[in-house]
């Protein structure tokens, strides 16, 4: 409200200025009126013109401007032809005591604010009102609330929109009613598990860090490669320790996918079942959709990689994907094979997790909402507080080293809803037994 006060005073000051050349005048006639023109300056030789006086003797004629002769002093007492109306001034919006031209366009946080001149000539910002990601309120709220989570300010979040933050930063498709149905496994085995178990230490050097999607909605690829990397240094013992690229998707999945604007998991999962994917040296992670450099049936060495491993020519395929719903199932896949892909659904307060045990606050914006997919690697327990230990995609000062950890055992924010575990087709010569 003091904001629109703001501008109609400074819109009716600009109209006042422009008044003495601009159409708008009170009309005439004024030296007309009485048509006396005098050669000394007399106070009776005046008229009012809005709240002041304007004048029909030569002195008005003196100054630089002519500002103070009445409008009609040229023609009434010089003779001259009405001159043609001058187009009045553009005039200028106003923010913060510069002023911009019609059309300029500044930034007020994520949102575009254009300045637009009205039919009448007068002018106004005219600004975009979308929610940005970096929500002041689950800054303030989370950390003042002492939960189980803290929230932090990420730079890299600045300026940007949450409704594109949800496409760029996450990138996973809804599921298919098809793949919600997909067979899941069930061990039945019951093994004293561990209070903590976590990947990285458990297999040193095999599991991937946590990677930087970029801005592009690559989470499908990123969670899939990684997974599957993890997955050939465990089940080779090491003899095949390397970084798969989630470019492969990017460049060649393109059927059914939309590249940085989303993929489907379960496409991923097939096309890494029949295609196999590449190292990061072979196709490097660019964070864009490139032109596929590869032949569909060709192999490893026809693509011109050069894998470390000499036996190895065929690309790196996995075999059929399989579901886990139950907590212990997880938790016994990832123990027997490595770490596994998840979905969770993501609000706009996750975007701010900074460390703890991630559970939705319900601060912020609570209407748009996301599908990210992301590799568990790992569980513990806080004094009795159960977590999942997770890789997310947002490069490594993210969260706790670009990991999170996220409530366990009650599905939050779906985390259990969509687990997948796949075996990986290492050199049978070097299959862990
Ligand atoms: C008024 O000014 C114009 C141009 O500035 C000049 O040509 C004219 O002679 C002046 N008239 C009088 C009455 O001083
Ligand atoms: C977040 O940090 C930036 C500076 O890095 C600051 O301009 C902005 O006001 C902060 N946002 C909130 C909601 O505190
Ligand atoms: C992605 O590629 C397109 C087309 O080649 C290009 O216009 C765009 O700038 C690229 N984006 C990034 C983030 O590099
Ligand atoms: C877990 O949560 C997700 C979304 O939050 C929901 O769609 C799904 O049905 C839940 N699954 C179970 C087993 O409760």
């Amino acid at each position: 409200m003091a904001n629109t006060l703001h501008l109609l005073a400074a819109v009716s000051c600009l109209t006042l200025a422009a008044a003495y050349w601009g159409p708008d005048l009170p009309p005439g006639p004024y030296c007309g009126r009485t048509n006396e023109c005098c050669s000394d300056r007399r106070d009776s030789c005046a008229h009012r013109i809005l709240d002041t006086l304007c004048y029909c003797d030569q002195f008005c004629n003196h100054t630089a401007s002519h500002d103070d002769c009445c409008p009609d002093y040229p023609e009434v007492c010089l003779g001259r032809r009405p001159e043609e109306v001058p187009v009045p001034l553009k005039q200028p919006c106003r923010h913060r005591g510069q002023l911009f031209m019609p059309g300029a366009v500044r930034m007020e946080d994520c949102n575009s604010c254009e300045c637009v001149e009205g039919q009448d000539g007068l002018t106004t910002w005219v600004c975009q009102s979308d929610p940005c990601l970096v929500s002041g309120e689950v800054l303030a709220r989370v950390s003042q609330r002492g939960g189980s989570w803290r929230a932090y300010n990420y730079t890299q979040f600045q300026g940007k929109k949450l409704k594109d933050g949800l496409v760029y930063y996450l990138g996973t498709l809804p599921l298919s009613r098809e793949t919600q149905r997909m067979g899941a496994i069930r061990y039945n085995k019951e093994p004293d598990y561990p209070a903590h178990f976590d990947s990285r230490s458990r297999w040193p050097r095999y599991i991937s860090p946590a990677r930087d999607q970029g801005w592009c909605g690559a989470d499908w690829a990123v969670a899939l490669a990684d997974v599957v990397s993890d997955r050939f240094a465990i089940q080779s013992n090491g003899a095949e320790t390397l970084a798969l690229s989630p470019q492969v998707f990017l460049s060649c999945n393109r059927r059914g996918q939309q590249g940085c604007r989303g993929g489907h998991i379960d496409v991923a999962w097939s096309f890494a079942k029949s295609h196999g994917l590449v190292d990061e040296e072979c196709l490097p992670y660019v964070a864009n959709v490139t032109r596929c450099p590869f032949r569909p049936r060709h192999d490893l060495v026809q693509d011109g990689c050069r894998p470390r491993n000499p036996q190895r020519t065929s690309r790196y395929k996995v075999g059929p994907p399989s579901r886990l719903k139950r907590e212990e199932d997880i938790m016994y896949d990832i123990m027997e094979s490595g770490p596994v892909q998840a979905t969770l659904t993501v609000h706009q307060d996750f975007f701010h997790y900074r460390d703890g045990i991630y559970r939705r606050s319900h601060y912020g914006d609570n209407k748009l909402q996301g599908l990210h997919a992301v590799r568990i690697v790992g569980w513990g327990e806080d004094q009795g507080d159960k977590y999942w230990i997770v890789a997310n995609s947002w490069g490594p000062e993210w969260g706790e080293n670009g990991f999170f950890r996220i409530a366990r055992g009650v599905n939050e924010s779906g985390i259990e809803s969509f687990v997948v575990t796949v075996l990986v087709e290492v050199i049978e010569a070097n299959r862990r037994k």
